[in-house]
C-alpha cells in the first residue's frame, strides 16, 4: 500500500512519519515480524528518546525515521509519550555539519554511521549520523537491534562502517514462480512468467535485508531466463526496484549471456562481435532509463549446460568486459560466477577433478578483469558442501576484485527441514589464512579488498526465501541475519550472532538464549557427522534432489562430486605427488599441509587422499572407525536436540516451539535414515565391523519384510542402503494392506517407532494396534509431508512414534496402510524403544 506522507517542514513531517507509521503498513501475510524484527516490548522504559526528528527529506530518511518510530514505540511498554525535552536526530553528515554550522561533524563513509550523545543546555541529543541516506538507516536499524537486546544505550556511543562494499542476496526464482533450490514456497517475485502483482511480501523483505546491512537483492536464478530483459519484463522489474529502493536495496539480475541472439535477435552471442556489445550497451540503457539505481547483472556461464563465451573460443574475462563497458557509465557491476567446470568429467581419470576446475579456468586471466567486474567464487571448490575446503581460487587472484558466495538455503544441509547454523561454517572460510606469500592473508580480507587493494569485493548469500514465512523454518532464518551481520562485519562470531539473534527473534530470557545459541551452535557438527564426515561431501542424492543419503549416486557419473569408495579404502587424492594436483593450487603453505597425510586435518582427510579403512586418524581412531561412531554420535545430537527444545515449553511462543517441536522430532528420524544408510553401506563395503557392536545390529527393531503381510508387497529400495536391510513393503493396487507382528521381547512400556515412506503425489494413511486396539490418539497418522520423490528411498523415509506403548510376549502388532493416489503406504520397520531412552 502507498500513501503521500511527504511534508515540507520539519515539524509536520513528524507528524506526518507517526500517522504513516500506522496507515502505510497494511496488516500483511508474511512480514518481518516471522524474522527477527518483532521488535517485542523489553518490559522496561526505554534508555534512549521516544522523539525523533529527522533532517532529511530524501526516501532513506523517511524510512529510517519511520522504523524507529514504530521500534520505538512497539519496544516500549509506555505509550508513545515522552516525558523529557530529550529528542533523537537523524540525518547524514552533511545535514549535520549545516545543521550545527560546525565542520566537526565528522566524515563518514556512504554507508557508515555514528550514534553519539549530545549535552545540550536543556537535554540531551542523541544523533544517528549517516556517511549518506543509507547509513543513516544502517544506524537506526543498529539501534533498534540494541534496543531489543534489552541493551542500556543511555551512554552508549556507536560508530560502525561494513567492512564490504558488495552484501548482496541473490534469490534463484524463476518467472513462473518457482525457485531453484528454494524451500519455502513459491516466490515473491514472479508468478505466471511475469512479476507479482503483490509486491508487499518484497517489500518487507528488503526492510529485512536493510536491517542488517544487505544492500543489493539479485532476484531470479542464475540459470536466467532470457526474457526477463526484454521491454515488458524490465517495466515489470523496475516495480521490484522501486519497491526496495526506500530500503536502500539495489536490484540486481542474472543475465543469460546468450541474450542478444535469444532475444535480441542477432546471428551470435559472441562477446567480441561489436553487434553483441552495442546490444549489450543498449540493453543496459534502457535498464538505466526504467531503474536509475541498477546494481548490475550476475552470469552463470559456461557451466552445467548454460551458454558461455567458450563457444567462441572467449574467455570469461572476454564475456565479462563486455558487460562491465555497457555497465561501467551507470555504475554497475557484473558479478561473474567461477562456477565454471566440466560436468561431463571422466571418472576413471585420476588428473579429472572438478575441485581443480576454477582456479584452472579463472586463475590465469587474473588481471584481465575490468574494474566494475568481481569474480564471484564458491566458498568451497565444489557446491555447498557440508565441508569443503576453502576455494584456492580467493588467493588466485589478486588483481581481481573477488566476491564469495555463501548458500543460505539449505540446498546439501538439510533443506531447513534440518536445523543446520551456517555461520559457523561460513567463519571458518572467513577466518582461513590463505597465508600469500608467506604473511597472514585471511579471505575475509581479501573479499573484503583490503588484502591486495581492490575497489570492489563482498559477499553474496543464495537467500532461496518464499511465500513461506521467508525460510519455512523459524530458526533457519538465523542463517540469513548470521549472513548479513558477517557481510557487514565478519569478525563477529558465530555464537555472538547467534545470541543477537535469538535475543530478538525468541526471547531475551538468558537461560532461553543459552539454550537456542547452544543448539544453533551444535546444528552443523551433528549435521556433519550423521552425513558425510572427514571431507567427503554430503554423501547425498547429487543427480536428484540433493537430500537425502544417496552414496554412490556421486560415482561413475561425469559430475565429479567423487568419493570414490571402494572395498579397500575412500577418499579422493588431490595430491600433487601422486593425485589431481589439486592441493597444488594453494598457496605454498596452505599446498604443503594438504599435499601430506600427515598434516591434512581429519575434518578433510577423505578431500584429499585416498586412505584405507584402517588408516589412522590424528585422533587415534580408524576411518571406518570415526564413520561408525560420528553418525551415532550426529544422529544422538540431533535427539537431544528434541529434548533441549522441550526444556522450553511454557517459556517462548508457543506456536513457534509446536513448530519446531514438530520439525526437530522429524529431523531426529531423519539422522536416523542418514546414519543407517551411511553405516550399513559402509559396514558391506569395507567388511569390517563397527567395534562398538552396532552398525548391522537393530535389536529393537522388526522389518516389515518378516512381518505377516496382508496386501502389502516386498519391494527392494533403491538405493539399498536407505532402507533397513534394503528392503520395505508396498501396498499397490489395493484399498488396504496391513503387517503384523507377534511381540516376543519381555513387558515393558516402549515408544514404537515406525519408519514409513511418505510420498510426492497422496497422503497415505497408517494406524498401529495392538492386540487390534488403536495403542493410542497417536496411533492413527497421515503421511502428508511434503518430502522429495516419488519412490521410496532416504528422501521420504520417516518415522512415527507412538510414546508410552505396553507390550508383554505374544501381543499382535499391526500396521494398517491405506495409500492414497502415487503414495503405496509404504513401510520400512518398527522398532520398540524402551520408554525410558530418547527415540
Ligand atoms: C548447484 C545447484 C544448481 C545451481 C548451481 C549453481 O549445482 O544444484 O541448482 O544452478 O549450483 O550454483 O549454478
Amino acid at each position: 500500500m502507498q500513501t503521500k506522507c511527504f511534508t515540507n517542514s520539519l515539524e509536520h513531517l513528524m507528524r506526518a512519519i507517526v500517522a504513516c507509521a500506522f496507515i502505510a503498513i497494511p496488516a500483511l501475510a508474511q512480514t518481518a515480524d516471522q524474522a527477527w524484527l518483532k521488535y517485542r516490548s523489553i518490559g522496561k522504559l526505554l534508555s534512549v528518546p521516544m522523539r525523533v526528528t529527522a533532517l532529511g527529506q530524501n526516501p532513506l530518511e523517511r524510512t529510517a525515521a519511520m522504523e524507529l518510530e514504530r521500534g520505538l514505540r512497539s519496544l516500549s511498554t509506555l505509550p508513545n509519550y515522552e516525558a523529557t525535552p530529550n529528542v533523537i536526530v537523524l540525518g547524514t553528515a552533511e545535514e549535520m555539519r549545516w545543521r550545527k554550522r560546525k565542520s566537526t561533524v565528522l566524515t563518514l563513509q556512504p554507508d557508515e554511521f555514528l550514534i553519539s550523545w549530545n549535552q545540550m543546555q536543556l537535554f540531551r541529543e542523541l544523533d544517528i549520523i549517516g556517511g549518506s541516506d543509507r547509513g543513516v538507516l544502517y544506524g537506526v536499524f543498529a539501534l533498534l537491534r540494541n534496543l531489543a537486546q534489552g541493551a542500556d544505550m543511555s551512554y552508549s556511543n556507536l560508530r560502525e562502517r561494513p567492512a564490504m562494499l558488495i552484501r548482496w542476496v541473490d534469490d534463484w526464482d524463476n518467472p513462473d514462480g518457482s525457485i531453484e533450490r528454494g524451500y519455502a514456497g513459491r516466490s515473491i517475485f514472479f508468478e505466471g512468467g511475469n512479476v507479482r502483482q503483490d509486491l508487499a511480501p518484497v517489500a518487507e523483505y528488503a526492510r529485512l535485508l536493510a536491517s542488517v546491512g544487505i544492500n543489493g537483492c539479485n532476484v531470479n536464478n542464475v540459470n536466467a531466463a532470457p526474457q526477463l530483459l526484454d521491454a515488458e519484463h524490465l517495466k515489470q522489474l523496475a516495480r521490484v526496484a522501486a519497491t526496495m529502493r526506500p530500503w536502500g536495496v539495489r536490484l540486481a539480475v542474472s543475465v543469460d549471456i546468450a541474450s542478444p541472439q535469444k532475444i535480441g535477435g542477432l546471428a551470435t552471442f559472441d562477446p567480441a562481435d561489436p553487434a553483441v556489445k552495442a546490444w549489450w550497451a543498449a540493453k543496459v540503457n534502457e535498464i538505466y532509463t526504467l531503474i536509475p539505481d541498477f546494481a548490475g547483472f550476475t552470469v552463470k556461464a559456461d557451466s552445467e549446460g548454460q551458454p558461455g563465451p567458450s563457444s567462441f573460443g572467449r574467455t570469461p574475462a572476454d564475456a565479462a568486459n563486455t558487460l562491465a563497458a555497457a555497465l561501467g557509465p551507470h555504475n554497475g557491476v557484473v558479478l561473474y560466477r567461477a562456477f565454471v567446470y566440466n560436468h561431463h568429467a571422466d571418472w576413471r581419470d585420476p588428473k579429472a577433478d572438478r575441485a581443480r576446475a576454477a582456479y584452472d579456468i579463472f586463475h590465469p586471466l587474473d588481471g584481465k578483469f575490468a574494474a566494475n567486474v568481481i569474480v564471484q567464487t564458491k566458498e568451497g571448490p565444489i557446491d555447498f558442501q557440508a565441508r569443503e575446503p576453502v576455494s584456492p581460487l580467493f588467493a588466485g587472484l589478486t588483481q581481481t576484485n573477488q566476491a564469495m558466495e555463501l548458500q543460505i538455503t539449505q540446498e546439501y544441509t538439510g533443506q531447513q527441514r534440518h536445523l543446520v547454523y551456517l555461520a559457523p561454517m561460513w567463519k571458518q572460510v572467513l577466518d582461513f589464512d590463505m597465508r600469500v606469500n608467506g604473511a597472514a592473508t585471511p579471505v575475509k580480507q581479501i573479499i573484503a579488498g583490503a588484502a591486495f587493494h581492490r575497489g570492489l569485493g563482498g559477499m553474496i548469500g543464495v537467500a532461496g526465501v518464499g511465500r513461506n514465512a521467508w525460510l519455512a523454518s523459524p530458526l533457519a532464518l538465523a542463517n540469513l541475519y548470521a549472513f548479513g551481520r558477517l557481510a557487514w562485519d565478519p569478525n563477529l562470531t558465530p555464537q555472538q550472532i547467534a545470541v543477537e539473534w535469538t535475543r530478538q527473534t525468541i526471547s531475551t530470557d538468558p537461560a532461553v538464549v543459552r539454550t537456542v545459541a547452544a543448539m544453533l551452535m551444535q546444528s552443523w557438527p551433528a549435521y556433519e557427522n550423521y552425513t558425510g564426515p572427514l571431507g567427503m561431501q554430503t554423501l547425498t542424492d547429487i543427480t536428484g534432489s540433493h537430500y537425502g543419503p544417496g552414496i554412490e549416486s556421486s560415482e561413475k557419473n561425469g559430475w565429479g562430486q567423487w568419493h570414490k569408495a571402494d572395498h579397500e579404502g575412500v577418499g579422493f587424492d588431490r595430491s600433487v605427488a601422486t593425485g589431481s594436483g589439486y592441493a597444488g593450487q594453494y598457496p605454498p603453505e596452505v599446498a604443503r599441509t594438504y599435499e601430506s597425510l600427515a598434516t591434512t586435518p581429519d575434518e578433510l582427510l577423505l578431500f584429499f587422499h585416498h586412505v584405507p579403512y584402517t588408516y589412522k586418524l590424528h585422533s587415534g581412531k580408524t576411518v571406518i572407525q570415526h564413520i561408525y561412531d560420528s553418525h551415532y554420535q550426529g544422529e544422538a545430537q540431533a535427539a537431544q536436540f528434541v529434548d533441549e527444545w522441550a526444556t522450553l515449553k511454557g517459556h517462548i511462543d508457543s506456536n513457534l516451539y509446536e513448530d519446531m517441536r514438530a520439525r526437530l522430532e522429524y529431523q531426529a528420524g531423519h539422522a536416523i535414515v542418514w546414519r543407517d544408510a551411511i553405516v550399513q553401506y559402509f559396514l558391506k563395503l569395507s567388511g569390517i565391523p563397527d567395534e562398538s557392536g552396532r552398525a548391522g545390529h537393530y535389536p529393537h527393531r522388526l522389518e516389515a519384510e518378516d512381518a505377516r503381510l496382508t496386501g502389502y508387497k516386498i519391494i527392494e529400495v533403491t538405493p539399498w542402503e536407505d532402507a533397513s536391510g534394503g528392503k520395505a513393503v508396498s501396498c499397490e493396487g489395493q484399498p488396504s494392506c496391513s503387517a503384523k507382528w507377534t511381540y516376543s521381547g519381555g513387558e515393558g512400556r516402549f515408544n514404537i517407532a515406525v519408519q514409513y515412506f511418505d510420498l510426492q503425489g497422496g497422503i497415505a494413511k497408517f494406524t498401529l494396534t495392538i492386540n487390534g486396539r488403536p495403542a493410542d490418539s497417536e496411533a492413527s497418522w497421515n503421511a502428508d509431508a511434503t518430502l522429495p520423490s516419488t519412490h521410496p528411498n532416504g528422501d521420504n523415509s520417516t518415522r512415527h512414534i507412538i510414546r508410552g506403548v505396553t507390550l508383554k510376549p505374544g501381543d499382535a502388532i499391526r500396521v494398517v496402510g491405506t495409500p492414497d493416489q502415487t503414495d503405496p503406504a509404504a513401510i520400512d520397520y518398527i522398532e520398540m524403544l524402551p520408554a525410558t531412552s530418547s527415540p
